[in-house]
C-alpha cells in the first residue's frame, strides 16, 4: 500500500507525463477559443460588481466579450456585446445604465436585451422583426457572490457543472464576502504555466523560502469531477489563518503570531488584521507551554470574538467540514477560489488573445467587511512586477513564470512531468482539459523494464 500523504484520496492519477503543446502552440491557443471558451462555464464576475439594477460590467475572453447586467433586483442577465445592426461591440468596461446604446448608429437596447428604438426604421420597409433584433442571451449561473457564463447554449447545466462546490464552499458565505483588493497584470507565460503554479506545494519551499519555517509543504489533493480540492497535510487544516506548524517551535503563540504576520507581509491576503491582533494577543491568553492545537483554537475563538464586536459575524463551520473544504479550490478551466471563514482569495488566469506566452492574472483578495465599511475596491492594472507594488510571494511566482515558458520552448523531446501527489491537481487540470480539446491528455509513465 502507498502510504504517501495525498494518496489516499480517490484515485491515483499515477505519474503521467503532459505534452508541451497546450502551454506554447499558437494554433492550441487558437483552438482554445472554440472548443473550451466557447463552450465551458467561466467565471465572470461577482455580483457585489454590479449591485444595483441598470449596473453592468463586461467580460473578455480571448476575442468574445459578454455584458453582465443587473436587469431586476435579484436578476443577472448576460449578452453578447454585440450590436445586432453592424456588430459594433456595445459595451467596454463598467458602468451604470438605462439601455444599450451603440455608439455607431445608435441602436438602443433595455436591460432584458429587447431591442427599444432603431433611428430611421420605417426604412426597412416593415423587415425588421422585432423578435430577432434582441441582443443575443448567455447562459448564467450564480453561486457564492460569483456571475459564472457559458456561451454554449446546449451546456451542461451550471449545477452538473459545480458539482461539489457548494456542498463544501457554501458555510463559508462567499456571497457575504466583498473585495478588499483587486489587482491584475500581465505575465510572459502562458495562462496554464500561471495557473499551474498555484494549484501546487511542490515548489512552495523552493520558489517561497519564507514558508520554510512554518509548514511541511505537503498538500493532499482530491478530485471533485472538473475540479480539484487542495488540503493542508500534517497541520491542523483549519486555514492559513491559523495554520500552527506542531513541529517547528516550542512556544506556538510565538509561531502563530509570526505566521499571520509573514501572510499578512508577503501576500496582502488569506489572512486578516483581525487574525494578527488576535495573535498579538495570544501570550495574555495562553501559556507558553500551549499545545499548537490549543494555540490554533484559541486563535480562531479570539479572532470571532474580535470581529463579533466590530459587527462582523463568522458562520459556525464544524472542524471536519473545515478540513474536508480544504484551502485551495480549482474551479475548472481558470479560476482558483482559496477559502476561509472570514477572508478568500480569488485568482484568474486567461489567455492574452491567442498569444500562447502571454496571459491575464489577476488577484482579489476578500473579505467580511462590518455593514457600511466595505471599501471602494478598484480593480488597478499593475504592470510592475515589484514587491513595493505586488508583495514578496507574488513577485517570487512572476519572476519564475516567465523562465518556465522560456524553457518549454526550447528544442529537444519534452513533455512535463508533474508530482504524482503535490502536482495532483496539475493533472486533474489538464486531463479535463485535454476533454475539452479533443488533444494534449496526460499519458501514464511506464516504469522502466529491467533488461
Ligand atoms: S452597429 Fe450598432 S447601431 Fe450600427
Ligand atoms: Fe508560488
Amino acid at each position: 500500500m502507498n502510504t504517501v500523504p495525498g494518496m489516499e484520496a480517490g484515485l491515483s492519477p499515477g505519474a503521467v507525463e503532459i505534452p508541451l503543446e497546450a502551454y506554447v502552440s499558437p494554433e492550441y491557443a487558437r483552438a482554445e477559443r472554440r472548443l473550451l471558451w466557447d463552450r465551458a462555464w467561466q467565471v465572470a464576475c461577482r455580483e457585489e460588481e454590479i449591485p444595483k439594477v441598470g449596473d453592468y460590467c463586461t467580460y473578455d475572453i480571448q476575442e468574445n466579450s459578454v455584458i453582465l447586467v443587473r436587469s431586476g433586483p435579484d436578476e443577472i442577465s448576460a449578452f453578447n456585446n454585440t450590436c445586432r445592426h453592424r456588430g459594433r461591440r456595445l459595451a467596454d468596461g463598467c458602468g451604470h445604465t438605462d439601455r444599450f446604446v451603440c455608439k455607431y448608429h445608435a441602436w438602443q437596447y433595455g436591460l432584458d436585451g429587447a431591442n427599444s428604438f432603431i433611428p430611421n426604421r420605417e426604412d426597412w420597409g416593415g423587415a425588421l422583426d422585432d423578435k430577432t433584433l434582441g441582443l443575443g442571451r448567455v447562459k448564467t449561473g450564480r453561486w457564492g457572490g460569483f456571475v459564472f457564463v457559458n456561451f454554449d447554449p446546449d451546456s451542461e447545466p451550471f449545477e452538473a457543472y459545480v458539482g461539489a462546490i457548494p456542498h463544501w464552499l457554501d458555510p463559508f458565505e462567499m456571497q457575504a464576502m466583498r473585495y478588499k483588493w483587486r489587482r491584475w497584470t500581465r505575465l510572459a507565460c502562458n495562462w496554464k504555466v500561471a495557473l499551474d503554479a498555484f494549484i501546487e506545494t511542490y515548489h512552495a519551499a523552493i520558489i517561497h523560502p519564507q514558508n520554510r519555517k512554518f509548514g511541511n509543504g505537503r498538500s493532499a489533493t482530491r478530485e471533485e469531477g472538473l475540479h480539484s480540492c487542495l488540503s493542508t497535510v500534517g497541520r491542523d487544516g483549519a486555514g492559513l489563518g491559523s495554520s500552527v506548524d506542531a513541529t517547528q517551535s516550542r512556544d506556538h503563540r510565538q509561531t502563530a503570531l509570526a505566521t499571520v504576520s509573514m501572510i499578512r507581509d508577503t501576500i496582502g491576503a488569506l489572512t486578516t488584521d483581525t487574525f494578527v491582533r488576535a495573535a498579538e494577543a495570544l501570550p495574555d491568553l495562553l501559556p507558553a507551554t500551549a499545545s499548537a492545537a490549543e494555540v490554533s483554537a484559541k486563535l480562531m475563538e479570539t479572532a470571532r470574538e474580535m470581529d463579533s464586536a466590530r459587527g462582523v459575524v463568522w458562520p459556525t463551520i464544524e472542524p471536519e467540514h473545515i478540513k474536508g473544504a480544504g484551502f485551495a479550490w480549482h474551479v475548472f478551466p481558470n479560476t482558483i477560489i482559496e477559502p476561509a471563514v472570514s477572508y478568500g482569495l480569488v485568482m484568474r488566469f486567461r489567455p492574452d488573445g491567442y498569444d500562447p506566452d502571454s496571459c491575464i492574472f489577476e488577484a482579489h483578495a476578500l473579505e467580511r467587511f462590518p455593514e457600511g465599511e466595505v471599501p471602494v475596491a478598484e480593480n488597478v492594472y499593475e504592470p510592475e512586477l515589484t514587491v513595493e507594488k505586488w508583495r514578496l510571494l507574488w513577485v517570487q511566482d512572476f519572476e519564475n513564470l516567465p523562465d518556465v515558458q522560456r524553457g518549454m520552448k526550447c528544442s529537444g523531446p519534452q513533455a512535463v512531468r508533474p508530482n504524482p501527489v503535490l502536482e495532483r491537481a496539475v493533472v486533474n487540470f489538464h486531463r479535463n482539459l485535454a476533454r475539452y480539446i479533443g488533444a494534449g491528455a496526460p499519458q501514464p509513465l511506464r516504469p522502466p523494464v529491467a533488461d
